[in-house]
């Protein structure tokens, strides 16, 4: 439709209609674009020059504003510094709603910008290789243009600047619903262009990297390297650091740019740039004088293709589009309290009265956990606790109660905690635990760390490169002894980290850091021994490595685990292992050490889990605490 932009203008297609744009945020492109693209189309504007002299700053919320506005225009576009404000808003507006940027979350329209030059300059999108650079943490085009590249089944090369990696929660969305994987690239392939940085690639329908972990199986590992070295790369698609979403302190470090030398390695003849601009010095200036610096067209691009995007909301107001999307589960508390949004900047923690709190429900996160994805930001995190509202009894979630809890979740009775707190001042009680037996005691335990000590020693090329890296929360305790235990072996203290499978803000930080003010974690060329308590599924693991991938290039990843219950959904061959318990999925291996727990003594302990549901109507039966 964009290329049919001449006809759209002659037509006058948004005759007699207003569009009213409400920018709490600075933007010349999107803007201007927007608003050019409406009087093209024959159409009226309406804005506030300034969001800082509407009645936002008398404490309006958005949901008002939203309402407000779309009685005086009849399509709204916003662009707000909080993640998923535009969805709100669109709850509450009586007239369609244009994402012009919320956030880190995304910036659709820009994609569509993108995608348009793209298939311009390159004929088509499927099989491209784009390179991503820069801010892929907080840049919110970068989030937007990897699901369009992922739908049209191109490949996305990730070249993110030191802590800016892609978030977890958009690998894992485009592992799930487009079932794409992440691999290493041979990084001297980019060298040359960029500094500072890793690469790693994200390919459609591949067998799963996780053989990256088998670092040790030389095989599986040169098959990985044929397969992403020598690529073709079609576009590099450069950010901007986004210094005004980043804390105090965090802005400093190298950041990638495309250097001159760019234009001069024969195997990027026929690679163009793009930025969704504005720049700052991430692009050679002698860029804008070759035919491969595209983004001043990309920008151009803006105005035919927000003239489409408007024609096609404009015709699709009546009757009103149906959605294909695959929906999932949303889930709702029943109660008064329940759980919240972990991303600070979300809108529902920002100005929740704006906002229902609503959670997509995700089922087979790592180790089978039960995830909350918000519906506003796309931020997930995991379900520690679960409460049946009937009998107003709570437990800790387990993977095997994963078909009662669906069953609650039917019948609108499910409860979702944040805390044991929470959970009982709302009146719930925990369901009593089940028999326990002893499986190790606290001698044995010490013993297994002892051991494990030991055996990494033995196989630590370079010491001096040794990260001691715990899932949190019981991995992190076992790496701390781990750590304590190497250092009496050896007099020196190994750095110490700690890795967040889900929740905000930083997934890899220091436990070691005597200073406060250090820098962050660095994974390159680190030999890395990554701890948890048990290994049951791997998907933990998994989880876990692809958070590591995406973070740094470390040399080695080996895996140390306490427990391996012997059953694996996904290749992960731990490394050092405490003791083997082979058991089934109904039995729960629990590891109590006394960082976590109440009890004076460590103990690993296993019992059988109780399905609240089984012997009762409707009554959940006595079932137990449990965590794998
Ligand atoms: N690309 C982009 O969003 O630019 P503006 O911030 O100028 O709108």
């Amino acid at each position: 439709m964009a290329d049919g932009a001449q006809k759209l203008r002659s037509d006058r297609v948004a005759k007699g209609q207003i569009m009213a744009t409400l920018f709490y945020e600075p933007s010349t492109r999107t803007r201007l674009s927007f608003e050019s693209a409406m009087h093209r189309l024959g159409g009226s504007v309406i804005s506030c020059s300034d969001m800082k002299s509407s009645s936002a700053v008398k404490g309006e919320t958005v949901a008002d504003t939203a309402k407000v506005v779309s009685s005086y225009a009849d399509v709204l576009v916003v662009r707000h510094y909080w993640d998923g404000t535009v969805k709100a808003m669109a709850e509450h507006a009586d007239v369609p709603v244009i994402n012009a940027g919320d956030g880190s979350h995304e910036h659709p329209s820009q994609t569509l910008c993108d995608l348009y030059t793209l298939r311009k300059e390159k004929g088509e999108l499927k099989g491209l290789t784009v390179v991503i650079c820069g801010d892929l943490k907080n840049g919110r085009t970068i989030h937007s243009l990897v699901y369009a590249l992922a739908r049209f089944s191109a490949n996305v090369v990730t070249l993110a600047a030191n802590g800016m990696e892609l978030p977890q929660y958009v690998i894992e969305r485009l592992e799930k619903e487009y079932g794409y994987t992440l691999a290493p690239v041979a990084s001297d392939d980019l060298s040359a262009v960029v500094t500072e940085t890793d690469a790693l690639y994200l390919t459609p329908r591949q067998p799963h990297q996780l053989a990256l972990f088998t670092q040790l199986d030389p095989v599986i590992q040169t098959r990985l390297n044929t397969m992403v070295s020598g690529l073709r790369y079609d576009a590099f698609y450069m950010t901007r650091k986004q210094k005004e979403r980043m804390k105090e302190g965090t802005t400093g470090g190298a950041y990638p740019s495309i250097g001159a030398s760019f234009l001069r390695e024969q195997r990027f003849k026929d690679t163009v740039v793009m930025h969704p601009l504005p720049r700052v010095d991430e692009l050679s200036p002698e860029l804008d004088k070759d035919w491969r610096g595209i983004y001043f067209k990309q920008a151009a691009y803006g105005v035919p293709v927000r003239m489409a995007l408007l024609k096609f909301l404009f015709d699709q107001r009546d009757p009103k589009p149906t959605s294909t999307k695959k929906s999932l589960p949303i889930y709702q508390s029943p109660e008064r309290l329940g759980p919240q949004c972990r991303n600070a900047n979300c809108i529902t923690v920002m100005e929740p009265a704006s906002t229902v709190r609503k959670f997509d429900l995700l089922t087979g996160g790592p180790g089978g956990a039960l995830i909350l994805g918000c519906t506003y930001c796309d931020h997930r995190f995991k379900v520690q606790l679960v409460g049946h509202v009937k009998s107003k009894r709570y437990c800790a979630y387990d993977i095997a109660l994963a078909e009662t809890v669906k069953d609650w979740l039917k019948k609108k009775e499910l409860a979702i905690f944040n805390s044991i707190k929470e959970a009982e001042e709302l009146g719930y009680e925990p369901y009593k635990s089940g028999p326990q037996r002893n499986i190790m005691d606290e001698a044995e335990i010490d013993g297994a760390v002892r051991e494990i000590s030991q055996q990494i020693l033995r196989d630590c090329q370079e010491p001096d490169r040794l990260l001691i890296l715990g899932v949190r929360s019981k991995g992190s305790y076992l790496a701390q002894r781990i750590a304590a235990e190497i250092e009496k072996q050896q007099n020196r203290t190994p750095e110490i980290g700690e890795i967040e499978i889900y929740g905000s803000g930083d997934e890899i930080r220091r436990l070691s850091a005597a200073d406060p003010n250090a820098a962050p974690l660095s994974l390159k060329d680190r030999e890395i021994i990554l701890v948890d308590d048990v290994i049951y599924t791997g998907r933990t693991a998994r989880s876990a490595l692809s958070i590591i991938f995406r973070s740094g290039r470390p040399q080695a990843v080996r895996l140390a685990v306490l427990i391996d219950r012997g059953h694996r959904e996904v290749p992960v061959k731990p490394n050092y292992v405490g003791k083997h318990i082979p058991s089934s999925e109904r039995e729960r291996v629990r590891v109590k050490l006394r960082e976590s727990e109440s009890d004076e003594k460590d103990k690993v302990v296993i019992y059988s889990i109780i399905n609240p549901n089984e012997g009762a109507q409707s009554e959940p039966k006595p079932g137990t605490t449990a965590e794998t």
